[in-house]
């Protein structure tokens, strides 16, 4: 089933995601859901609190990027009850986009590896460092199990720069090809 997903605005985008219990009866129509509505609005990441729920559930999916980085090749992964617990001091800016705020994209700073602890989608406790494009998603996704989203990260300069498009989103205008909740829907 495709789900609509939330634009900025909504609180949900705010809470702190709490972890789930780990009951594949529930969790894998719902990882399945979510990868459906995460190919339809080809975006490579989408985290629960993006489909409304406060809950810590992440799916990535890298395998468009396989052209470019071979390592991805079929690369789609969920991350159940995910904590990043340690970040590299080696940092690294990239362009990033959010598919709760579309039509924006901005240079963020992250640290270049993180060390993620989750669990996989056969409910395995898994314990990685990861680097690379994957780790610039889960960081970005894992910003949205902590109530944080992108432009909460970029210099106030830009984010003045941005503040009409936010505003939009705030009347409940978002452009976009793929179905969405705002604050007004
Ligand atoms: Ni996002």
């Amino acid at each position: 089933m495709i789900l609509p997903i939330y634009i900025y605005g909504q609180p949900v985008l705010r809470k702190v995601a709490e972890d789930v219990e780990l009951n594949k009866e529930v969790l894998e129509p719902l990882i399945a859901d979510m990868y459906a509505t995460l190919e339809v609005s080809e975006g490579v990441g989408l985290a629960a609190p993006q489909i409304g729920k406060a809950i810590r559930v992440v799916v990535v999916d890298l395998s468009m990027l396989a052209e470019d980085l071979p390592e991805y090749k079929d690369f789609r992964h969920a991350y159940i009850n995910g904590h990043i617990v340690e970040a590299s001091e080696e940092t690294e800016t990239m362009s990033e986009g959010c598919l709760s705020l579309p039509g924006i994209s901005e240079e963020v700073t992250r640290p270049k590896r993180v060390r993620i602890q989750y669990y996989d989608e056969q409910l395995q406790p898994r314990d990685e460092w990861v680097d690379g494009f994957l780790a610039r998603v889960l960081q970005h996704e894992h910003d949205h199990l902590e109530g944080h989203v992108f432009t909460d990260r970029i210099s106030p300069f830009r984010r003045s720069m941005i503040k009409s498009k936010l505003t939009a989103f705030l009347k409940g205008k978002a452009r976009c090809h793929y179905k969405v909740k705002t604050v007004k829907s």
